[in-house]
């Protein structure tokens, strides 16, 4: 008999090393911690600049991936962030037809036009790491998307969620919830249960599908 197996990204420490820790609780299989750096305390986001965290969130978000279940951990700012956007890129993030290609343009444009600091005059919200989320949100959609086209009987479901505001490094020491609290909803989404069919696409905060 196969073994289960959870891999956990990002998981040295914060929401992914939470996560790490409920899963090794509540998941029958194996558990996989996975980390860039071995040191706690080694990445400072102040000594990245931020069109390269624009690029890593895009690249390599915290992906949390069980037996068929994936997790992108996303942000609430891609929600406040989007409404910020103007009408026209509104539209095009949220147009459910959007293609990969697309959404690389789409991100591409940003970089561009925040390298000439024209972000905000050509309908962009403010913000790197908001407008990363946004991309990593709707990157979700379209890979569930496919799942579903291109792979309809492997029953594996993809999601997009917010752990909410949480004591990390990233966030600081006066966020409301803990990391394990912030653990919650990707660990929920991480265990549905097997035969599920939904939520898929989805983007959740507290353990519920969010407008999007
Ligand atoms: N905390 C919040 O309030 C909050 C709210 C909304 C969303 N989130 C999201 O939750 C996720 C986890 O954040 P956290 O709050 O737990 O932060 P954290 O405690 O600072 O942990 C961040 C994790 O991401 C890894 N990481 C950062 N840059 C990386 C890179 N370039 N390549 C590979 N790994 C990299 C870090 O690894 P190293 O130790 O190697 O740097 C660390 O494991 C993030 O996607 C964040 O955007 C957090």
């Amino acid at each position: 008999m196969s073994t289960r197996v959870a891999v956990v990204t990002g998981s040295n420490k914060g929401i992914g090393l939470a996560t790490v820790r409920a899963l090794c609780k509540e998941f029958e299989g194996d558990v996989y911690l996975t980390a860039r750096n071995v040191l706690k305390d080694s990445k400072s986001t102040k000594e990245t600049n931020v069109l390269f965290v624009f690029h890593l969130q895009i690249l390599v978000c915290v992906r949390l991936c069980v037996l068929g279940r994936v997790v992108n951990v996303s942000s609430m700012n891609c929600v406040s962030g989007l409404k910020k956007c103007s009408p026209d890129l509104q539209q095009r993030f949220r147009n459910e037809n959007i293609t990969e290609e697309e959404l690389v343009e789409l991100m591409q444009r940003f970089v561009d036009e925040a390298k000439k600091g024209e972000h905000k005059e050509r309908g962009w919200t403010d913000g790197a790491y908001t407008v990363s989320k946004i991309g990593l949100t709707v990157l979700s959609v379209i890979h569930a998307r496919r799942l579903t086209k291109e792979r309809p009987n492997d029953g594996i479901l993809l999601n997009a969620c917010c752990p909410g505001w949480v004591r990390t490094d990233m966030a600081g020491p006066t966020a409301p919830k803990s990391p394990d609290e912030g653990a919650v909803t990707p660990v929920y989404l991480a265990l549905l249960p097997s035969g599920a069919k939904e939520p898929h696409g989805k983007y959740l905060s507290d353990k519920e599908v969010q407008p999007w």
